[in-house]
């Protein structure tokens, strides 16, 4: 798998040799209690990933409860870096420095690590936590050694602006896909100026963009299988945005069509593409899916599809 060419990837605070262009986002595997044996299906799902070039996978203490941090633990394939996060609460250990500092070590212990390779702060804190009291225990975690690099995940250009008062942001991780959370990549582009490395979740925005949903799937049936997607349904298949996530779908459907590339790679390659953009981390529990998702790591898509995409979604200059 190639390495990031991007501005970010000048980082000095990234251990580019572990951060491939595409990492395993883990939330789908679920815990140790997720049905039939969740231990042996992730288990196969992890060593796919690494066959298939993956070098890092994503997590977060809220994931499943905990359980998921768990789950990985088990596993225990330090061939794969890990990415986890600390979560404002209660849904979360808290932000006070205190609390981040327990939240690393009890991720360290269910990980079954010595150091957690990209440690988040997972989304902004709405209480009264100040943020750069959050950001200063971030950074001395990684210099007593705990995390290797400290990063944001939801976080806006100001709060970002507000950490690097304090010190460094190694990595942040943002919500962006042609059809959803384009807000971000204004962000994404700010980070790529200021050398932190940008890694993307949901790239094939809940699996609508991963080839299994066509143009003629009925999308308000798709959707409805999954009332935590509900957020993401009222932004993307609501009124006027059902419209646009239909013409991108068709676009993007046509360039697989045409470049003789599934529907997924096509998409994670136009994250991939964005300015600032390292690495995405579709999340997969079947391995045959892990593998075609990795393939795209090494995709460019020809300048026309780049363009195509870009007058679909209204980024085009
Ligand atoms: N920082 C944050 O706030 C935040 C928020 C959300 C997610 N995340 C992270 O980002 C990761 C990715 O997000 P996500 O999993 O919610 O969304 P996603 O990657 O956009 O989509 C995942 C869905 O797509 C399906 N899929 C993946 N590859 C496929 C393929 N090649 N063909 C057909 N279907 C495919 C998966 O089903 P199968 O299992 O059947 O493949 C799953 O239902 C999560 O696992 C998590 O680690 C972070």
């Amino acid at each position: 798998m190639s390495m990031p060419s991007s501005p970010a990837g000048e980082s000095r605070h990234i251990d580019l040799p572990l951060l491939s262009r595409v990492g395993l986002g883990a939330y789908p595997l679920g815990g140790p209690d997720a049905g039939g044996d969740a231990e042996t299906r992730a288990r196969a799902c992890l060593h796919a990933a690494h066959d298939a070039g993956y070098r890092w996978i994503d997590t977060g203490e809220v994931y499943h409860d905990t359980g998921n941090e768990t789950l990985l633990g088990r596993i225990d394939l330090r061939v794969l870096a890990v990415a986890t996060k600390v979560a404002p609460a209660p849904a979360g250990s808290g932000l006070r420095p205190a609390q981040i500092r327990a939240a690393c070590r009890a991720s360290l212990k269910r990980l079954r690590r010595d150091v957690i390779d990209w440690y988040y702060l997972h989304w902004p804190d709405g209480s009264h936590v100040p943020l750069v009291e959050s950001w200063g225990a971030m950074r001395s975690l990684v210099d007593e050694g705990l995390v290797r690099s400290a990063g944001l995940s939801n976080f806006g250009i100001d709060q970002m602006q507000q950490c690097r008062t304090v010190g460094p942001i190694d990595v942040v991780q943002l919500g962006l896909s042609l059809v959803d959370h384009h807000d971000s990549r204004e962000v994404a582009r700010w980070c790529g100026h200021h050398a932190i490395a940008v890694t993307v979740y949901e790239p094939l925005a809940n699996g609508l963009l991963s080839g299994a949903v066509t143009p003629s799937t009925d999308l308000r049936a798709w959707a409805a299988r999954d009332v935590a997607a509900w957020p993401f349904f009222q932004r993307v298949l609501t009124g006027d945005s059902l419209t646009r996530t239909l013409t991108i779908l068709n676009v993007v459907h046509e360039w697989s069509k045409q470049l003789g590339t599934p529907v997924a790679q096509v998409a994670l390659a136009w994250a991939l593409a964005q300015p600032g953009v390292v690495s995405v981390l579709p999340g997969s529990r079947r391995p045959d899916h892990i593998r075609c998702n990795g393939g795209a790591a090494d995709l460019r898509l020809p300048p026309e599809a780049l363009a195509a995409l870009d007058q679909v979604t209204g980024f085009a200059k």
